[in-house]
């Protein structure tokens, strides 16, 4: 149902696990710049970390991976996986400030679409950026799915403000 490892040129992505707790507290979950668009707001506590891999592992319909520089293991950011519609494949990602713009979620998200579209029983990949999240909304491109159009109102990202945001939906279907 989910890949267990996936390799990509600098990348490696495995499931998250307890022991990247301390990783992921210091390298990004309490960065508000990082949290901005997303649906969480930034970690005061190791142990809202610790809580949040928790339920990344307790997840039935999504896996979440972390991911490793290939050469270096350091951690870089996450990236889930969901699979909670029959026939489609959501997901979501976050990378550490440091690791921004070296096309690193672009080639991971290129290698997760690929997968997806193996999958005899999945017909669309896809997901929602906020509307000014100009960085996710590109990577989303580069990963070749396509801008299907603009959700007014769709989600609240409560790190920018706390009524429903307009979002852009991508997606590759087939
Ligand atoms: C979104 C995110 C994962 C992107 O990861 P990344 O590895 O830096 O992305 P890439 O380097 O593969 O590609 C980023 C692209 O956006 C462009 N970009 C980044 N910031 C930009 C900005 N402010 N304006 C215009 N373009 C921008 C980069 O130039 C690059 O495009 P290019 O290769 O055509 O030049 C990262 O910024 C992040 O973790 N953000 C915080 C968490 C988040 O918002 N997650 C997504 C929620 S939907």
């Amino acid at each position: 149902m989910f890949p267990e490892t996936l390799w990509t040129e600098d990348l490696i992505l495995r499931p998250i696990a307890l022991g990247d707790t301390g990783a992921i507290f210091d390298e990004y979950a309490q960065d508000p710049e990082v949290t901005r668009y997303l649906t969480w707001a930034p970690h005061t506590s190791v142990r809202e970390t610790e809580d949040y891999i928790s339920r990344c592992m307790a997840s039935e319909t999504s896996r979440t991976y972390t991911l490793l520089g290939r050469r270096d293991r350091q951690l870089r950011g996450a990236l889930t996986i969901r699979r909670d519609v029959p026939g489609r494949i959501g997901f979501g990602y976050v990378l550490s400030r440091r690791s921004w713009n070296q096309g690193l979620m672009s080639e991971a998200l290129t290698e997760v679409v690929a997968w997806s579209m193996k999958q005899r029983d999945v017909w669309r990949v896809g997901a929602t950026c906020d509307v000014d999240n100009v960085a996710s909304a590109r990577v989303m491109e580069k990963a070749g799915l396509l801008r299907e159009g603009l959700l007014k109102r769709w989600m609240v990202h409560p790190n920018v403000e706390d009524t429903p945001r307009d979002c852009w939906i991508f997606a590759r279907a087939r």
